[in-house]
């Protein structure tokens, strides 16, 4: 009966390789958990972004989203659970994803051109001087360039350009490396409307023409909801995870916030108020702009309710 029992082998095999998603994904947290000494962020989080998936990380400031990109960079340890990006442990220096940071002003004074940053993406993965390797970094840096479309302005010295030239420059430095995983920190932050919309399609485009995944943080929901496939919003440890239509509602908010929260339909856009975070008191009188129904360009939008936040 032995031979039998052989014969079962590779069609076993076959079956746990087929079951196994893990590999397939573009990243995987499987119950982690995030502490900074007896403060826990978050816990208990299984989150599985498929290539190409657009994923929307909402939250209130201190809430963990920052700290959840760093544990996905590989630059914070999971207290629990564990962290895998296109099937391998979170590593530093992982040259399948490209980060755009939180946004910090360039240094006056620091010369460094557009061209410049885009190549230092490039260098962070790869080294060789040779010849073939400097026309390859070239080539590819160009080609990131025109990605954006920041060829007229990529030679000028950084502290020159407006934000959205530089925001367009950051993201052709996330993308140069051709990652699997993009990772973008608030990069609508300080952006006009059109510059919104410009940088969100950038990214929109690479996800659908590369199968490229993005975990995108934003408070700015509004210019980027048409665009987004799932959403996870944290709120002070607790989270929900789901299409933007099963997240954002009033019902699923309140739960999170632990207080009543409504969010309204209004022009077709989200109107979130009652969160109570940092952004009443910046001026919005507690009212909060999530983003537009699925569908709905942003450029629709009115200027006055893109005052949003998580
Ligand atoms: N290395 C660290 N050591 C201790 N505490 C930290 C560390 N990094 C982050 N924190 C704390 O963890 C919390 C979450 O920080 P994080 O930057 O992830 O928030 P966030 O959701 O990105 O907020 P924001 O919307 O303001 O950017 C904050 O209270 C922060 O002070
Ligand atoms: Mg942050």
């Amino acid at each position: 009966m032995s031979s039998t029992v052989r014969d079962q082998e590779p069609a076993l095999t076959e079956r746990v390789e087929r079951r196994a998603p893990s590999d397939a994904a573009a990243v995987r947290l499987d119950g982690a958990r995030l502490s900074f000494g007896d403060r826990t962020l978050w816990q208990d989080l299984d989150l599985e972004v498929a290539p190409g998936e657009f994923v929307a990380v909402l939250g209130p400031n201190g809430s963990g989203k920052t700290s959840l990109l760093k544990v996905l960079l590989g630059q914070l340890g999971l207290g629990a659970g564990t962290a895998r990006i296109a099937g391998a442990p979170a590593r530093t220096g992982n040259p399948d994803i490209g980060y755009v940071p939180q946004q910090k002003t360039i240094d006056a004074g620091v010369q460094l051109r557009g061209v410049d940053l885009v190549g230092l993406g490039y260098d962070g993965h790869r080294w060789g001087l040779g010849l073939r390797a400097r026309a390859e970094r070239r080539r590819r840096v160009a080609a990131a360039i025109a990605e954006v479309g920041a060829e007229r302005f990529a030679h000028a010295p950084l502290e020159t350009m407006s934000g959205g030239e530089q925001q367009r420059l950051r993201v052709a430095q996330a993308l140069v490396g051709d990652p699997k995983v993009l990772l973008c920190d608030e990069p609508l932050l300080s952006l006009d409307l059109a510059n919104q919309r410009l940088v969100a399609e950038l990214i929109d485009k690479r996800r659908r023409t590369h199968d490229t995944a993005v975990l995108f943080v934003t408070h700015e929901i509004n210019p980027i909801l048409p665009l987004v496939d799932r959403v996870l919003y944290l709120v002070d440890g607790r989270f929900r995870i789901g299409t933007p239509e099963q997240v954002m509602t009033s019902e699923v908010l309140s739960e999170l916030y632990r207080t009543q929260v409504d969010v309204l339909r209004v022009r077709g856009r989200l109107v979130v108020v009652g969160t109570g975070d940092t952004m009443d008191a910046l001026g919005s009188a507690g009212a909060h702009c999530h983003g537009a129904d699925s569908g709905r360009a942003p450029e629709n939008a009115a200027p006055e309710q893109d005052s949003s936040v998580a």
